[in-house]
């Protein structure tokens, strides 16, 4: 599929990985509605999100390589919000063809320890909104007779980690949900892939596991940071969010790939 002039939605894009790809796909050629929430605090969670003005300046950064982009505000765990994304996006860009479902929370600690309100969280962001927004988006990307979702997983969605149960489980979620949808939806011609990323340096890092890591090693957040990558990748190198932007973007394009989920891990999951 060739991107120029298509139209692609991407979730939590404000920030982080989300950016990466909204900045791929337009230099790819693609028209992007860069979805996010707007409102940096959760509750539940022990981070903030990213805030509306995060979400203006990516917009901008993206309609800088040429591409027409618009930001829409939407919780992806909330069905009439999804419908809304989809509608507006469709309307101001000129239909959909591609979703990439990238909006994501974390959430770490024991499960004996583990607040019930984190786990429902974790599991309504990561692993329900990417039914909800394919569910709002798929009656338009039909309607193209092609077309790309791509699910941002993780290679925490490959093999479980201690203190990480609600976000491997969410993550899990999202690969099995890829191959159903893969299935369901070959005969109408769109294409359902995962993209697995592994070690990137984004606020789930930075803000929640290399505090949590540092200790365990016995070293601050940064060398925490290094020692993970230095411990878990071959090639012994952090992945980017241009990296998973590639990803994207290759699979994306990719006529005869459909049900996969790929590792962008620098060698640090192999299945
Ligand atoms: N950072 C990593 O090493 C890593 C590794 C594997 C997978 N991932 C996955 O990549 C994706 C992006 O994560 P990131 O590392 O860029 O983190 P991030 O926190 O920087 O970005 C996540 C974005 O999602 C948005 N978001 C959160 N809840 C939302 C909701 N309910 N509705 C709409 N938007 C919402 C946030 O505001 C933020 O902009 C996530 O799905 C994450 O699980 C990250």
């Amino acid at each position: 599929m060739d991107l120029k002039g298509r139209t692609a939605i991407v979730t939590g894009a404000a920030r982080g990985i989300g950016r990466g790809i909204a900045l791929k796909l337009a230099d790819a050629g693609a028209n992007v509605a860069l979805v996010d929430l707007g409102s940096p605090g959760d509750p539940s969670l022990t981070y903030n999100l990213a805030a509306q003005t995060d979400l203006n300046r990516t917009v901008e950064e993206v309609k800088a390589r040429g591409v027409k982009a618009i930001p829409i505000l939407a919780d992806v765990t909330r069905l009439a919000d999804c419908t809304r994304m989809a509608a507006e996006a469709g309307d101001k860009l000129g239909g959909i063809d591609i979703l990439v479902n990238n909006a994501g929370v974390i959430s770490i600690g024991a499960v004996v320890d583990f607040a019930e309100e984190a786990w429902d969280r974790v599991m309504a962001v990561n692993a329900k909104g990417p039914f909800l927004c394919a569910k709002a988006c798929i009656p338009h990307i039909a309607k193209r007779g092609a077309g790309a979702i791509v699910n941002i997983a993780s290679v925490a969605g490959k093999t479980g980690h201690a203190t990480l149960s609600a976000y491997c489980t969410s993550k899990f979620a999202v690969i099995g949900f890829t191959q159903s949808l893969a299935e369901e939806l070959g005969p109408a011609n769109i294409r359902v892939n995962a993209v697995c990323p592994g070690f990137l340096r984004t606020a789930m890092w930075t803000d929640v596991l290399n505090p949590v890591v540092g200790q365990m090693y016995g070293v601050n957040r940064e060398a925490a940071f290094d020692e993970i990558i230095a411990r878990n990748t071959f090639l012994r190198r952090e992945q980017t969010p241009d990296d998973i932007g590639d990803a994207v973007v290759y699979l994306c394009r990719a006529d005869n790939i459909t049900g996969e989920s790929i590792n962008v891990a620098g060698g640090g999951e192999l299945h």
